[in-house]
């Protein structure tokens, strides 16, 4: 697919690799609605990114939420092309904790965002998409969702998050057959450690020892890396029904 002029939605487009994804689509000529939470950052960026970015407030849980992000694209771009699901949260605890078993509540609260958020994303992205013309690989977009080497090997601590992100996994190729028939491919990136809001929260000292323990390069990954195999796997048609690990190597030990 050729970037230029093509439409793009980005949910969870207003921060860390988000972010990144809107301002490399954007720069490759890329058109793109920012689906996030965060109204304040959403708004800002798009305001910052002129009149080929527009920001709808969106709850990727919710069914008319994404709708309406996507309808934003269709009514203001003419259609949509791609889009990536970056939205994610991460909370952390342990099956059996100090304070007793995992709350049931946090468990589903962490599939609810990560694990189905995504697919609301891909069903209703999908839909938009279908109803556009093929182009002459007979190629409608792409749709791309983020999971995390979790899925692969999941933490201590991390039982919902490796959960949901497992899940992101485990929809990517039953998708990418079904939706072989309208021209849609569906691709899914798995990143290491990356550099973003969601580890600025930890101290200096935790983010280079995490980095230290990345074999090569030995350090967090970039967001503008990411956005880089975002762009990547839209150009390229062969990419399909894969799980992309993005990690330097990285194979995280159990805690
Ligand atoms: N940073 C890393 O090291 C890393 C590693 C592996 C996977 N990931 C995954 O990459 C994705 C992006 O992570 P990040 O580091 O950029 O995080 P981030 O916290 O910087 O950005 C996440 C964005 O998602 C938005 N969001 C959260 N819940 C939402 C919801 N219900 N609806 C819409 N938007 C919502 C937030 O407002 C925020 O803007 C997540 O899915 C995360 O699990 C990150």
């Amino acid at each position: 697919m050729r970037l230029h002029g093509k439409a793009f939605l980005v949910s969870g487009g207003a921060s860390g690799l988000g972010e990144a994804t809107v301002r490399g689509l954007v720069e490759e000529g890329g058109r793109v609605v920012i689906a996030d939470l965060n109204q304040g950052r959403g708004a800002a960026l798009a305001q910052e990114l002129g009149e080929d970015v527009r920001f709808s407030p969106t709850d990727v849980t919710q069914a008319d939420s994404v709708g309406a992000a996507v309808q934003l694209a269709v009514e203001a771009f003419g259609g949509l092309h791609g889009a990536v699901s970056c939205a994610g949260i991460g909370t952390p605890g342990k099956v059996l904790g100090k304070q007793g078993p995992h709350s049931l509540e946090a468990f589903a609260k962490v599939i609810q965002v990560n694990l189905i958020g995504t697919f609301n994303v891909l069903r209703l992205a999908a839909e938009a998409i279908a109803r556009g013309e093929t182009d002459d690989e007979g190629e409608r977009g792409a749709i791309i969702n983020t999971a995390s080497v979790a899925a692969f090997e999941g933490q201590i601590g991390q039982v919902a998050y490796a959960a949901s992100k497992g899940g992101v996994v485990g929809l990517t190729l039953p998708s990418a057959r079904e939706l072989a028939r309208q021209g849609i491919r569906v691709v899914t990136i798995a990143p290491g450690l990356f550099d973003t809001p969601l580890m600025a929260g930890l101290p200096e000292k935790a983010r280079i020892s995490l980095g230290e323990q990345v074999p090569f390069p030995s350090r967090l990954g970039r967001s503008e890396e990411y956005a880089a195999l975002v762009v990547h796997v839209f150009e390229n048609r062969m990419i399909n029904g894969e799980t992309i690990r993005l990690d330097g190597a990285l194979r995280m030990a159990p805690r």
